[in-house]
């Protein structure tokens, strides 16, 4: 038996002429008959969960075109309206239209149209040179993997819309089959956020942050009768408490006083950090108001803790205020 798929092969010649007899024209927006067995043939050997199909009318560049523009609308019809970048490989391939280019690494090609291009964030393509000798290729994997961890930390998550890539190697790496490691780190890091959602959407927890805010801020009296608190203000599980010396004038303690020394001492002893004084006093232009600090529990809070919270917040600046002589 012959083997066919080879450049001239009759039984797809016959089928591409089957095809034209049929149709003259096909609006790439219109469904018709081969196409829907096509989508679902493709579906059916995808792996996993890969079950919708969608054919760009044009070649690979068109196909990338969609997905960045796939990944888009994804993002705004969940509301994410900030999410447009996408992240790529340096030295890779993707097509030569304007947007394909914007994800493609290699300088050379890029060069003339650089202007023009969208200046979108990149990593370390898979690459065995560099691996430091004590580790293995799969423990490699997972650091280099990492490196996207980190550039969407510092670009900002809000703005991230997909990662893009080539299974295997390109350019200096072409061929090159990077560990399972990698991917699965690759697939951890983007799987993340989703699972995050996930959660929180599972388990109910943005209602009970809701819930729990109004129980909080219902408690904002009860705190505005503490001597030093001068302001509690928020929304949700987000209360700012304002402290101050003296409410009429809203001055705060000295610098020699060392009030937030005292306040974050008191409070790691009743089991509480105060956040915006772990680090030291404030800075000079920070001084003139009273000294925020924040509450801002984990949203699975209960009842009960906040009012154990409450409890250590009250105990705290009671011994506090004793200590500074209020
Ligand atoms: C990985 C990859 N993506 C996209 C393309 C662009 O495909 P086309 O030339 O059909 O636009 C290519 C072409 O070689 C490619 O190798």
């Amino acid at each position: 038996m012959a083997i066919g798929m080879a450049h001239g092969d009759k039984r797809i010649n016959q089928a591409i002429g089957r095809q034209l007899d049929k149709f003259a024209y096909c609006h790439p927006m219109l469904s018709n008959q081969p196409r829907a067995e096509l989508c679902q043939r493709l579906s059916r050997l995808a792996p996993g969960d890969l079950n919708t199909a969608y054919l760009s009318p044009g070649g690979g560049s068109d196909a990338i075109e969609s997905a960045i523009k796939l990944a888009r609308q994804y993002h705004l019809a969940r509301g994410n309206t900030e999410k447009h970048m996408i992240v790529s490989h340096y030295d890779s391939y993707h097509g030569m239209s304007l947007g394909a280019l914007s994800v493609a690494g290699g300088a050379g090609m890029r060069k003339p149209y650089d202007p023009m291009l969208l200046k979108w964030p990149k990593i370390h393509q898979y690459s065995n040179y560099g691996r430091l000798k004590d580790l293995s290729p799969e423990e490699w994997g997972r650091r280099m993997a990492q490196e996207l961890e980190e550039v969407i930390h510092w670009t900002g998550r809000q703005y991230i819309s997909a990662f893009l890539a080539t299974p295997i190697g390109c350019a200096a790496e072409y061929g090159l089959m990077p560990p399972a490691s990698y991917w699965k780190t690759i697939r951890e890091i983007c799987a993340a956020s989703l699972a995050v959602i996930d959660i929180l959407e599972k388990d109910g927890l943005i209602d009970n942050s809701a819930k729990m805010g109004d129980y909080l801020h219902s408690q904002k009296n009860r705190l505005l009768a503490h001597k030093t608190i001068a302001d509690a203000r928020g929304k949700g599980l987000l209360m700012v408490i304002e402290i101050v010396a003296d409410k009429e004038t809203m001055d705060f303690f000295s610098r020699e006083a060392r009030a937030e020394y005292w306040l974050q001492s008191i409070g790691l002893k009743n089991g509480v950090v105060f956040y915006s004084t772990l680090y030291g006093p404030r800075m000079p232009s920070m001084e003139k108001r009273g000294l925020p600090f924040w509450i801002a529990p984990p949203l699975c809070i209960t009842r009960d803790q906040i009012d154990e919270l409450l409890d250590a917040v009250y105990t705290t600046l009671s011994e506090w205020e004793k200590k500074m002589g209020v």
